[in-house]
């Protein structure tokens, strides 16, 4: 019987060997990149091999474990850093994930860009700062979970919903009215429902719109004709709305974070998580991260609704991540702060 919304301290390779198969919904983590920081230099720690292939192979010994417990229609994601060698890019989330891919059955879906809008500050004279990262998303065959409406869109995108309506927004179709020659009553109608399409507009219902005028625009032809033709004729005008339905892309920008009280030193964002989170589970569902961290992953579920399971081998980052737990209460969608 496998215990939710627990933090289990210990190596993760010996601690997924209790988890049953077939019992986890997603599998989401972090893992030390490849020579970039001690975690405490505990006796099975992952990070500090000394050849990118013997980390591979370390991982990819924990990613085997991760396909066993995963339920058949769910997803692993992997989120790793590069790291280079005397000037040399190593690619080594590319390697692990070909290496993966090569030795399991599975198959990734995406590699999901994470931009980050707050790289280090560095400079560098011969190369540009790294600021990005992905986020691959495997899974064991073609019927995962997947809840692309659940999938926001990058907080630039979100940001950006609401339409800039000015005052010369409709104006010529205004002008236009008045030219036509519309009755008196078809014109106050038009008039009418151009202020209102121009409100959805300014409140981000519609990205924007057309407006066809009976005697100004030519009538619609072919598959546009129908409802159209029969209210171009009746009513004088009709109004087409665009709802833009946004591109779901394989980018999520969100700043590195810094979390006030936590001193992790490589803490990924809620931001990302829960948008994954939305996308690939359900509320109730059992989510695992075998390097928790800080936590980051716990406190996203618990935000959401969801169980979940975490390891870390240190233990003091154990006991911080409970820490961590204990002030969330309750659940919020982080993303109503964006809308
Ligand atoms: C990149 S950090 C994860 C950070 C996390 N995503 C967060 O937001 O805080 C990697 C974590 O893996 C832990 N770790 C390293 N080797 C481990 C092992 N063999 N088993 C379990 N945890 C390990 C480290 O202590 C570290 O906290």
């Amino acid at each position: 019987m496998i215990q939710y919304n627990k933090i289990r301290c210990g190596d993760c390779i010996d601690l997924i060997q209790t988890i049953p198969d077939k019992s986890i919904n997603l599998i989401i983590t972090s893992p030390p990149y490849f020579q970039q920081r001690s975690y405490g230099g505990f006796q099975k720690e992952i990070g500090g091999e000394n050849e990118v292939d013997k980390y591979i192979l370390n991982l990819s010994q924990l990613f085997h474990e991760c396909v066993r417990v995963l339920k058949d229609d769910g997803s692993i994601v992997f989120n790793m850093g590069d790291k280079y060698d005397k000037g040399n890019l190593l690619l080594v989330p590319f390697r692990f994930a070909l290496s993966v891919m090569q030795t399991t059955p599975v198959k990734l879906v995406n590699s999901i860009t994470w931009v980050k809008l707050n790289p280090t500050p560095r400079q560098f004279n011969r190369r540009l700062v790294s600021s990005t990262e992905p986020f691959f998303h495997f899974v064991k065959n073609d019927s995962y979970y997947y809840n692309i409406n659940g999938f926001l869109n990058t907080s630039s995108q979100i940001k950006s919903k609401k339409q800039n309506v000015t005052n010369a927004t409709g104006k010529k179709y205004f002008e236009m009215i008045n030219n036509s020659n519309l009755s008196d009553c078809e014109k106050n109608k038009a008039k009418e429902a151009l202020t209102k399409t121009i409100e959805e507009m300014r409140d981000g219902k519609i990205e924007s719109f057309r407006m066809k005028i009976r005697g100004l625009h030519s009538m619609p032809f072919g598959g546009q004709e129908g409802g159209r033709k029969t209210q171009i004729l009746n009513n004088g005008f009709t109004i087409i709305k665009l709802y833009g339905n946004k591109i779901k892309r394989d980018v999520i920008e969100s700043p590195v974070e810094t979390i006030k009280g936590i001193n992790h030193p490589a803490v990924y964002p809620q931001y990302v998580i829960q948008e994954l989170l939305l996308l690939l589970t359900k509320k109730g569902d059992v989510v695992l991260d075998p390097f928790l961290g800080s936590g980051t992953t716990a406190v996203s579920c618990k935000r959401l609704g969801r169980n979940y399971i975490g390891f870390d081998i240190n233990p003091d980052y154990c006991k911080r991540a409970e820490e961590r737990l204990k002030g969330i209460n309750g659940e919020e969608d982080l993303r109503e702060w964006l809308l």
